[in-house]
C-alpha cells in the first residue's frame, strides 16, 4: 500500500466518480504549495464525449480553493469498484494527453514542475513523475509570447 497520503486521497475520491459507462473510476487529489488538498473524480455523461476526467475536475477545485499557480503535486488513481466498495485494479493510471496539457498549464503558471503520482486502484503500485517528463516540449502560456497585440 502506498504510504503517500495524496494517493489515498485520490483513491477515496475515485469512490465518488460517476462512471456508469466505462465502469472505470478515477480519482485525483491535488496538493498546494501550502499543503491544502482538493479532490476530483471523472464524471461521465449519456452523451459520451461530454465526460470529464478526474484531473480536470480536481484542477477546477484547485482553481477555486487556492489557484492554479499554487498547484504542487497531483495523485491519480483508477480502476473498478469491487464487491466491498473499494477501488481496485492492477495498473497504474497515468493522466491522459488532454489532462497532461491541463496540468502543464498550472505548472507554467506556478513555475513548478508539478509532481504527478500515478497509482493503481489497489493502491499498491505507484509511479512518480513530473509533468515536464510526461509532456516534454509542451505548449503552454509562455508559448504565446510571440502573439500579436
Ligand atoms: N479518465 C480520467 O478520469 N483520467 C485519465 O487521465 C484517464 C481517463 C476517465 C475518463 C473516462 O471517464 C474513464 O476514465 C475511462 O476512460
Amino acid at each position: 500500500m502506498s504510504n503517500d497520503p495524496l494517493v489515498q486521497h485520490a483513491r477515496d475520491a475515485a469512490l465518488k466518480a460517476y462512471a456508469p459507462y466505462s465502469r472505470f473510476s478515477v480519482g485525483a487529489a491535488i496538493e498546494s504549495v501550502d499543503g491544502e488538498i482538493v479532490l476530483g473524480a471523472n464524471m461521465e455523461n449519456a452523451c459520451y464525449r461530454l465526460g470529464i476526467c478526474a484531473e480536470i475536475s480536481a484542477l477546477t477545485a484547485a482553481r477555486q480553493a487556492f489557484g492554479l499557480d499554487k498547484v504542487k503535486r497531483i495523485a491519480v488513481a483508477g480502476g473498478h469498484i469491487d464487491a466491498d466498495g473499494r477501488l481496485a485494479g492492477a495498473g497504474a493510471v497515468t493522466p491522459c494527453g488532454g489532462c497532461r496539457q491541463a496540468i502543464y498549464e498550472a505548472a507554467d503558471l506556478s513555475g513548478i514542475d508539478v509532481e504527478v503520482v500515478s497509482a493503481n486502484g489497489d493502491g499498491t503500485e505507484t509511479m512518480v513523475s513530473t509533468i515536464r517528463a510526461l509532456l516534454p516540449h509542451g505548449f503552454g502560456p509562455a508559448s504565446l509570447a510571440d502573439a500579436g497585440d
